[in-house]
């Protein structure tokens, strides 16, 4: 399966990745945790992608395209993905077309007045998970049931570059939905479910597909 999330921000397309690829046995590549780590570790481009990602800014296709093709190039992706996060426009769509061939993209729509909500409840990990403080809190309020890692909050989770993504989405990404149909590989699903209840509909649409 070669599965593209697509959805605004907070709409569930990194907690449904994580959960999908565990079922799967499929590789979550998301173009933000990469640039997240890159900065963890202070490298420039780390450096370089935090300046545009606190304001609620894509950053660079060049930047970004050249670092997803180095990692669909890497052998754990030959049987199979999903990309959460990429492709954010026409043009890194375009690019991904001549990298590989998609089977599915899976759109996890969901209002703007929820997107506020869950975002600002939301506690993240270095290691990836993602919690919420009113609706998936972890066992041990601000630690990570994972790793037992401090969990913290994105910086881009403030009001103001949840604003500018929001407005990023709706003008720049939410255009690949046609796009997407257009090839007859679009799935659309209900973001407005519990957690369970979104993973349970990507789980029924993807076995009437495969
Ligand atoms: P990225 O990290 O991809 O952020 P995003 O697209 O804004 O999406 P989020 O990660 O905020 O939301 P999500 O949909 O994963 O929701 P989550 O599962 O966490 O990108 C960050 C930045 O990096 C970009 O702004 C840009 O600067 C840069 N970037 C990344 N990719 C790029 C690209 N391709 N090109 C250029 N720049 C790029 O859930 C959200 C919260 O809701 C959590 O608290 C969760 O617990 C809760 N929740 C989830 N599902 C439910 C549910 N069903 N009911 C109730 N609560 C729920
Ligand atoms: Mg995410």
């Amino acid at each position: 399966m070669k599965l593209l999330f697509l959805g605004p921000p907070g709409a569930g397309k990194g907690t449904q990745a994580i959960s999908v690829c565990k079922k799967y046995s499929l590789v979550h590549i998301a173009t933000g945790d990469i640039f997240r780590k890159e900065f963890s570790e202070k490298s420039k481009l780390g450096v370089l992608a935090k300046s545009y990602m606190d304001k609620g800014d894509l950053v660079p296709n060049d930047i970004t395209i050249k670092m997803v093709k180095k990692r669909l190039s890497q052998d754990d992706c030959v049987n199979g993905f999903v990309l959460d996060g990429f492709p954010r426009d026409v043009s890194q769509a375009e690019s991904l077309e001549k990298i590989c061939a998609i089977d599915y993209v899976v759109e996890i729509h969901c209002p703007d007045e929820q997107i506020v909500e869950r975002l600002e409840g939301r506690l993240v990990c270095k290691c990836g998970a993602t919690y919420n403080i009113v609706t998936n809190s972890p066992k041990v309020c601000g630690i990570c049931d994972e790793c037992g890692d401090r969990l913290y909050q994105r910086d881009d989770d403030k009001s103001e570059a949840i604003r500018k993504r929001l407005e990023i989405y709706h003008g720049t990404t939410e255009p690949l939905i046609a796009f997407y149909k257009l090839k007859g590989k679009y799935i659309m699903i209900n973001g407005m479910q519990s957690i369970d209840g979104v993973f349970n509909s990507i789980v029924s649409e993807l076995s009437r597909k495969f």
